[in-house]
C-alpha cells in the first residue's frame, strides 16, 4: 500500500462535510457523532475550507466566544492542503508535517473523492513496513514459497 488511491481503497471514500453557514456547535456534534477530528466545509459542491477540533479550541474556547452563535465560516481554515490519488504515503506525511495538518482531502481533478487522516497514513505506513520486513525475512531464510 504505497499510494493515496490504495489507502482509500482500504479506508473507503466516505466524506464528512458541513456547509459554512452552520454553527460551530453543529460541527462539533457531527465530529463527535463521526468520531472525527475534522470536517470538510463544502458549499455548492465546492471545497471551501476545513474545520478541526484545533480551530475550535483556539478560535472559540480561547477567545471565549459562543459555539452556537459562531459560524463555521468564521473559524474554518480556508487554505486547504489537498492530495491526489497517485501521491505516495511518504509525500502525504511530509505535507502533513510541513503544513501542520492532520487531515488531507483527496481531489481527483476537481472532484473530491475522500479524506485521509494522520492515523490512516500511520496505519498504512506500518502495514507497508511489515510487508517489507516479511519479504526480507523470507529472502534471508531462503523461503521463497511463503508469499
Ligand atoms: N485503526 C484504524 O484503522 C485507524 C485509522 C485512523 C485513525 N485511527 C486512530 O484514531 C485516532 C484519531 O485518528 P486521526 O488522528 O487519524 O483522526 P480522526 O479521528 O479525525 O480520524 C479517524 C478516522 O476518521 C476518518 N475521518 C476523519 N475526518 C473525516 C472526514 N471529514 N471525512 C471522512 N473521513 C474522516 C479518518 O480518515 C480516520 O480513518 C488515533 O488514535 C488513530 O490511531 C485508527
Amino acid at each position: 500500500m504505497n499510494t493515496v488511491k490504495q489507502v482509500l481503497g482500504t479506508k473507503g471514500n466516505q466524506i464528512w462535510s458541513i456547509t459554512s453557514d452552520k454553527s460551530v456547535y453543529a460541527a462539533l456534534e457531527m465530529m463527535a457523532e463521526k468520531e472525527s477530528g475534522a470536517l470538510l466545509v463544502v458549499d455548492n459542491n465546492q471545497l471551501v475550507g476545513i474545520i478541526s477540533e484545533r480551530d475550535y479550541a483556539r478560535k472559540v474556547i480561547l477567545k471565549g466566544v459562543s459555539s452556537t452563535k459562531t459560524l463555521v465560516r468564521d473559524i474554518m481554515s480556508t487554505r486547504v492542503t489537498y492530495v491526489t490519488p497517485e501521491m505516495t504515503i511518504e509525500e502525504c506525511m511530509a505535507l502533513m508535517t510541513d503544513k501542520r495538518c492532520r487531515h488531507l482531502p483527496v481531489m481527483d481533478n476537481d472532484r473530491l473523492i475522500g479524506v485521509l487522516s494522520i492515523g490512516d497514513l500511520v496505519k498504512a505506513s506500518i502495514a507497508q513496513k511489515e510487508f517489507l520486513i516479511h519479504q526480507l525475512e523470507n529472502y534471508i531464510s531462503g523461503d521463497f514459497t511463503a508469499a
